[in-house]
C-alpha cells in the first residue's frame, strides 16, 4: 500500500485547535511514506502552528489566503482543490465541519472543500459538548451522506479539562486512514487479508464496578494488548468489534468500539456482538462487584467505615466458551500469572472451555502496563513459548495464527 501511495498527494487542511500540533507529526509520517503533502493553514490554525513548520515538514508551500494575488497567479483555488488525490482536514473543527456541511465558501479552506472533486477525509477535534451538540451531529450526518469519511475523534481527557469524545485521533491512526483512502475504493471494497469476511470480537481494558455514584473498583489494565490485537485483526481484513472498559487509548483504525464499564455490561455487549468467528478475551474483568450499589455518596461520618458485600461477576470468557450455536469457532482467553505459569494456564484452559490460552508472567518487569509481553500460547495439545516482544508484535503474530486457524 505504501508503495502505491508513494506517488500520491494529499491536500491537508489544518484547522484551528489545540490538536493542530499533531498535524505536524501527521505530515512527517506522510512524507516518510513518500506521500506528497500540500498544506492549507486556516487563520485559526495559524494561531496554533506556524506556516513555517508546516512548510519545512511538507517541503511545499503553505496556502492560507483566498484573496492572495500571488497564490492565485501561481495556482487558482479551484486548481488547488484538485491538485491532490485526497483532501484531509486535521484537525477538523466544529466550524470547518459546519461550513463544509452547509456549503459555505468564505475562506480558502471552505472554498477548497466546496470546489474539490476529490475524496475528503476529516479528523474531527473539538470540545466534548461541541462534538455532542445536535448541530454538529447533524452536520456530520450531512457530510457522511455527501460521502465524506471520518477518522476519530477519540475519547479522553481534553485540553479544556473535560473528558469525553472529541480528541483528535492519533497521527498514526489518521495516517493509516489516509493510506487506506489513497489505496482507492476498489482496494477498500476488496479489502485484502486472510480474515476478510470474518468477524472478530475482542474484549479489552479493565472493568469499573461502582460502589456509590462517585466511587468504584477497577484495576490497572491499560488495554494496550487488547487494542493492539483488535488493530492487528482489522489489518488482516476482519470486521472487529472491540468491547472496551475505560481506557485512555485511541480506537485502532477500522475497529468498531463499544464502550462499557461493568463486567455485566461487557458480557451483554459481547453477547450482542455475536455471531463471531473468533473471540479474544483480553479484558481484565473484575471478579466481584458490590452486592448493592449505594444510591447516594457514602459519608465518612455515618458510624465508621461501611461494610461492603461482594457478589461474583459473570465470567465472560467461560460464558461465551460454553458450547452452543453462538459459540465463536475459536475462543481465546488470557491468563496473567505470577508463578507456575504453564500449569495454571493449562488448568484455566480446561476450566474456561476455551481453545487457546495466551499466558504471561506478570512478575516480569515491564509487562503489566508496559509495552512488551512474553507469552505462552497454550492449546489442548501443545505449549509454545514466544520470545519477549512488543505488544504490537505479539498482536500481529497472534492475528496471523488466528487467520491460519480459521482458514
Ligand atoms: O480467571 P481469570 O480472570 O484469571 O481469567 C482470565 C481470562 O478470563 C481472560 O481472558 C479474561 O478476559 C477472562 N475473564 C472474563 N470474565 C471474567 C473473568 C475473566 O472474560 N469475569
Amino acid at each position: 500500500m505504501t508503495d502505491q501511495a508513494s506517488d500520491k498527494r494529499v491536500l491537508l487542511i489544518v484547522g484551528g485547535g489545540v490538536a493542530a500540533y499533531k498535524a505536524l507529526e501527521l505530515v512527517r509520517l506522510l512524507r516518510k511514506a513518500g506521500v506528497g503533502v500540500r498544506p492549507i493553514l486556516t487563520k485559526a490554525g495559524a494561531e496554533f502552528v506556524t506556516a513555517l513548520s508546516l512548510s519545512a515538514l511538507s517541503e511545499d508551500k503553505v496556502y492560507g489566503d483566498l484573496f492572495s494575488l500571488t497564490d492565485e497567479a501561481e495556482m487558482g483555488h479551484i486548481q488547488l482543490s484538485r491538485s491532490a488525490d485526497l483532501v484531509v482536514v486535521a484537525p477538523a473543527t466544529a466550524d470547518l465541519i459546519a461550513k463544509a456541511a452547509h456549503g459555505l465558501a468564505g475562506d480558502l479552506a471552505s472554498t477548497t472543500l466546496l470546489a474539490t472533486d476529490k475524496p475528503v477525509l476529516m479528523a474531527p477535534a473539538m470540545n466534548v459538548r461541541m462534538w455532542l451538540h445536535p448541530a454538529t451531529q447533524r452536520n456530520l450526518e450531512t457530510l457522511k451522506a455527501d460521502g465524506v469519511s471520518f477518522v476519530g475523534p477519540d475519547d479522553g481527557a481534553m485540553a479544556c479539562g473535560e473528558f469525553g469524545p472529541g480528541r483528535l485521533a492519533e497521527p498514526p491512526v489518521i495516517f493509516e486512514a489516509i493510506m487506506e483512502a489513497l489505496a482507492g475504493p476498489a482496494a477498500q471494497s476488496s479489502k485484502r487479508g486472510p480474515l476478510l469476511g470474518k468477524h472478530a470480537l475482542v474484549t479489552a481494558g479493565p472493568t469499573f464496578e461502582p460502589i456509590d455514584p462517585v466511587r468504584g473498583i477497577t484495576n490497572r489494565s491499560s488495554g494496550r494488548q487488547g487494542y493492539a490485537i483488535a488493530g492487528a485483526l482489522a489489518k488482516l481484513g476482519a470486521r472487529v468489534t472491540l468491547v472496551s472498559g475505560p481506557v485512555a487509548l485511541p480506537t485502532p483504525f477500522g475497529v468498531d468500539r463499544v464502550d462499557v464499564e461493568t463486567a455485566r455490561d461487557m458480557l451483554a455487549a459481547s453477547q450482542a456482538a455475536l455471531p463471531a468467528d473468533v473471540g479474544v478475551f483480553v479484558a481484565a474483568v473484575a471478579d466481584w462487584r458490590i452486592d448493592e450499589v449505594f444510591g447516594t455518596k457514602l459519608k465518612k461520618d455515618k458510624g465508621g467505615p461501611p461494610a461492603l458485600t461482594f457478589v461474583e461477576n459473570p465470567d465472560i470468557l467461560a460464558t461465551l466458551s460454553a458450547s452452543g450455536p453462538r459459540r465463536p469457532k475459536l475462543v481465546i482467553g488470557f491468563a496473567a500469572e505470577t508463578n507456575d505459569v504453564e500449569a495454571h494456564a493449562r488448568a484455566k484452559l480446561a476450566r474456561k472451555g476455551c481453545d487457546w490460552i495466551i499466558a504471561n508472567d506478570v512478575t516480569e518487569p515491564g509487562v503489566m502496563g508496559g509495552d512488551e509481553n512474553a507469552v505462552l500460547l497454550i492449546s489442548k495439545d501443545k505449549t509454545e513459548r514466544w520470545d519477549r516482544a512488543a505488544k504490537d508484535a505479539v498482536a500481529h503474530d497472534l492475528a496471523q495464527r488466528i487467520a491460519e486457524s480459521l482458514s
